[in-house]
């Protein structure tokens, strides 16, 4: 056997061995491409062996040739596996960077609350509806109609004065009274009507402990073909218990509003003093919460509804004066001012 053979062979076994033990360490893309130009380039250690081809028989040029050509094709697909493995690993590097660690505790936003007195006429809402009344509201921008006219009080009524009002032109107003719904509610449908009407009310006051030009009112309406002041009486009883607890009474006074007749006011029992008499409630033991009465006839003769064949009642109280007995709130200013210590107090 020719020892040259031999010796090629063997020169071959030994560049495999070497070659792919620097493949398999590899760590970069560039120093694939380094190997490729070591080992299988046209100067590289292969074509070497090759070149030594001359001094070999012709008859075994084959054998080294076939081993040379298996020997190029298993570090070609070497350094292939290689440049993947290397590819791999930097996409999965860059995953990993990329990831959001979705078990970590996210930051949470500050959560705010219901203004108080949002919550207090969220409460009416929640009392009434218990009891049949639907919700309808009414623009804050009103007709002298609604607001006045169709309420009995015509421009030179003196009761127009207890109202000092915002005109935004002539004939148009900021309401002053959620009353104003009673008209467009009976406008709009046939009774039996059940609504209340919460929002915003403005007068031309001037601001005090007890007085702004812009505050809420609840009002409300029912007016089917039997309707009694008996049921006015006992719907504002459980009212009055539902808000300021199940001990509380009302009673009725006499009173005069342009719209209804006979008129009352309602006074409850002083949620301070439980009625024993003390300061707040001058030691009478009763407190004011709210202004009511029976429909007054002249306003379904205003609303075209046919004479005679209905009756109502309607009530309307102050969502802030609600408020400030029910927390003892002593000035009103206290709600609009926005003051994060006081509101977080009714969290
Ligand atoms: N609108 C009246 C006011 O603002 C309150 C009122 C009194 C409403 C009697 C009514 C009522 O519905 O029947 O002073």
């Amino acid at each position: 056997m020719s020892t040259v053979v031999d010796r090629l062979l063997d020169r071959l076994a030994e560049l495999k061995t070497e070659a792919n033990a620097k493949i398999q360490e590899i760590t970069s893309e560039p120093q694939v491409q380094d190997l490729r130009t070591m080992y299988l380039g046209k100067k590289g250690k292969v074509s070497e062996v090759l070149k030594s081809l001359g001094d070999v028989d012709g008859k075994d040029r084959p054998k080294i040739g076939q081993e040379a050509n298996e020997l190029r094709d298993f570090l070609e697909s070497e350094l292939r596996s290689g440049q993947t493995r290397l590819e791999t690993a930097r996409i999965e590097a860059e995953i990993a960077k990329e990831s959001i660690d979705i078990t970590l505790s996210g930051m949470r936003a500050p959560l705010g609350a219901l203004h108080p007195l949002m919550q207090v006429r969220d409460r009416m809402i929640d009392i009434f509806s218990g009891i049949g009344f639907s919700v309808v509201e009414g623009p804050e921008i009103e007709t002298d109609f609604c607001n006045f006219e169709a309420l009995n009080v015509p421009a030179d009524h003196p009761a127009r004065d207890m109202q000092d009002t915002l005109y935004v032109r002539e004939n148009i107003v900021l309401r002053t009274q959620t009353s104003s719904v009673q008209i467009r509610t009976m406008l709009a449908e046939k009774p039996p009507i059940k609504v209340i009407a919460p929002g915003a009310v403005y007068r031309n006051d001037d601001v005090d402990a007890t007085h702004s030009p812009m505050f809420h009112q609840v009002e409300g309406l029912y007016v089917d073909e039997s309707v009694s002041l008996e049921e006015l009486k006992g719907t504002l009883e459980y009212f009055a218990k539902e808000m300021f607890g199940p001990k509380t009474k009302i009673r009725l006074r006499n009173s005069y509003f342009p719209f209804t007749e006979p008129s009352v006011e309602v006074d409850c029992t002083c949620i301070f003093c439980k009625g024993r008499g003390c300061r707040i409630c001058k030691q009478s033991g009763w407190i004011e919460i709210l202004g009511a009465g029976m429909v007054h006839p002249s306003l379904f003769e205003k609303v075209g509804y046919p004479e005679g064949k209905y009756t109502g009642f309607a009530f309307g109280m102050g969502i802030e004066r609600i408020a400030m007995l029910l927390y003892g709130v002593d000035d009103i200013r206290l709600f609009y001012e926005n003051d994060i210590r006081f509101l977080e107090q009714f969290r």
